[in-house]
């Protein structure tokens, strides 16, 4: 098929390049200079793995990619649409990004299309933009086809997906999405027919399930510190029982992302609109703003509450392991409380260290936040390492090194990734996330 995806970011850049390899004719649209200028050059301004090898694979052959809006909407037979949607600050979508790209298209499309949302709108929006189209005569049929992919494992998710929903009111439109996902789904992905607002309203519902999910784990977590109970027994104990299942049951830092923090406001904002409490949608975002508050507070377990001066590690800056993107992360909350109350931050992430220097430009440059190019770069002299990204690299770090460079043995695992009985043993003081006393203790036991 021929078509134009709008918008590189983590969705439009994989579905253009996977689209790409599955044969179709595609033209990427991205209006951001200097992103244009790296796709054009074959560089992913983005750390997505296997994505830039894809990139260089279809790249001028399959794939082009132009900032020159006539050509890519002149007579596409469809239009992917993957702008950004953020939250605006009453916790509304912001439309902005997508309302500028109907303008462009009734400038430029001569042909009829399908427009395909794959951005993140708010329920309605679909219809509202058919209606707008319909009002001027432009012949677009507005279908959602809302993305599920995972950042860190985008390729794979795209590549086989498990289901794919299809909301439209036009069945000949539907049928003509439908056929794009056949290379994708001739495995096991279902393709699942609905309305257009049933599909918008799938994708908040299935973000707000799954973070729901974090904020209850770790709800429960801060409850097991109190009763010397350690949440990783838990976890495990509920995880094995099929109705409930092992994902996004993990205590730890707190969700963040492009993704949950921002579709959760929206969908709170939807109930407000319609004059509806939701208390539900309330407390896990509540739940969600407490678990990055409460690193701050374990650190000062660790350190006391006086940080001027101090030395701090940290793992990890990425608002989870193998992505650049820090929108939102628990880390920054640490961080920029420690950079407020004098610290000296000394971080390794693999992926995220030039999103986070140029967001901390003025700390960077004073020397109060350093981004070391190795984890043990990061633990010299510091009185604590905090975990605050699950990266596979930090997963078994050679505790006797670490003991060596801290000038303090004192860890903090804001994703519970290492053994407490182990690391007190080794005379380390240590804090996890809902990992009560006695289970560390047992382990001693047991140890000993
Ligand atoms: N990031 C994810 O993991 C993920 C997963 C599922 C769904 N989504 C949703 O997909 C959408 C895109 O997310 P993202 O993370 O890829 O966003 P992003 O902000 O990384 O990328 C959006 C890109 O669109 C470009 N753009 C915007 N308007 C344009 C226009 N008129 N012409 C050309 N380029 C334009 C921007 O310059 C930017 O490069 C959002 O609605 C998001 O909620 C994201």
């Amino acid at each position: 098929m021929r078509l134009t995806v709008v918008g590189a970011g983590y969705v439009g850049l994989v579905s253009a390049c996977c689209l790409a390899e599955m044969g179709n004719q595609v033209c990427l649209l991205e209006h951001n200079p200097a992103r244009l200028q790296a796709l054009q050059q074959g560089r992913v301004p983005i750390y997505e793995p296997g994505l830039e090898a894809l990139l260089q694979q279809v790249l001028n052959r399959q794939l082009q990619v132009t900032g020159n809006v006539s050509l890519a909407l002149n007579e596409p037979e469809l239009i992917l649409v993957a702008v950004g949607t953020p939250s605006q600050a009453d916790g509304n979508v912001d439309l902005s990004q997508l309302w500028q790209l109907a303008e462009a298209v009734q400038e430029h499309l001569r042909h009829p299309t399908v427009l395909v949302l794959k951005s993140t709108v708010a329920v309605g929006t679909g219809d509202a933009l058919q209606a707008w189209f319909e009002q001027r005569a432009i012949p677009v049929q507005v279908v959602n086809n809302p993305e599920f992919l995972k950042e860190g494992a985008a390729l794979e998710d795209f590549r086989r997906p498990q289901r794919i929903l299809i909301g439209a009111e036009d069945a000949a439109a539907a049928a003509i999405v439908e056929r794009l996902y056949v290379p994708f789904t001739r495995n096991q992905a279902r393709v699942l027919h609905m309305r257009r607002r049933e599909a918008e309203f799938s994708k908040y519902a299935a973000n707000a399930f799954l973070a729901s999910r974090i904020s209850f784990m770790n709800e429960l977590a801060e409850l097991a510190e109190h009763v010397q109970v350690d949440i990783e027994a838990v976890r495990q104990g509920i995880g094995s029982d099929q109705r409930i299942g092992r994902h996004f049951i993990y205590a730890g830092c707190g969700y963040g992302g492009s993704c949950f923090p921002k579709d959760l406001r929206a969908l709170s904002h939807l109930g407000r609109s319609q004059g509806l409490p939701l208390p539900l949608l309330s407390a896990i975002e509540q739940r969600n703003e407490r678990q990055k508050q409460r690193l701050i507070d374990k650190l000062e377990a660790l350190l006391g509450s006086h940080w001027y001066g101090k030395r701090v590690a940290l793992w990890g800056l990425a608002f989870k392991p193998d992505t650049d993107d820090i929108r939102e992360a628990p880390a920054l909350v640490l961080l920029r409380a420690l950079l407020a109350r004098g610290a000296t931050v000394q971080a390794h992430d693999p992926a995220a260290m030039p999103a986070v220097a140029e967001r901390f430009p003025e700390a960077v440059a004073s020397g109060q936040l350093q981004l070391c190019n190795e984890p043990y770069a990061a633990l010299e002299n510091a009185h604590a390492l905090c975990l605050l990204t699950e990266w596979k690299l930090f997963r078994e770090p050679d505790w006797l090194r670490v003991m060596q460079l801290l000038a303090e043995p004192r860890v903090l695992d804001g994703r519970n990734q290492y053994d407490p009985g182990q690391l007190a043993t080794m005379g380390f003081v240590y804090l996890g996330i809902g990992r009560g006393g006695l289970a560390s203790e047992r382990r001693n036991r047991a140890a000993a």
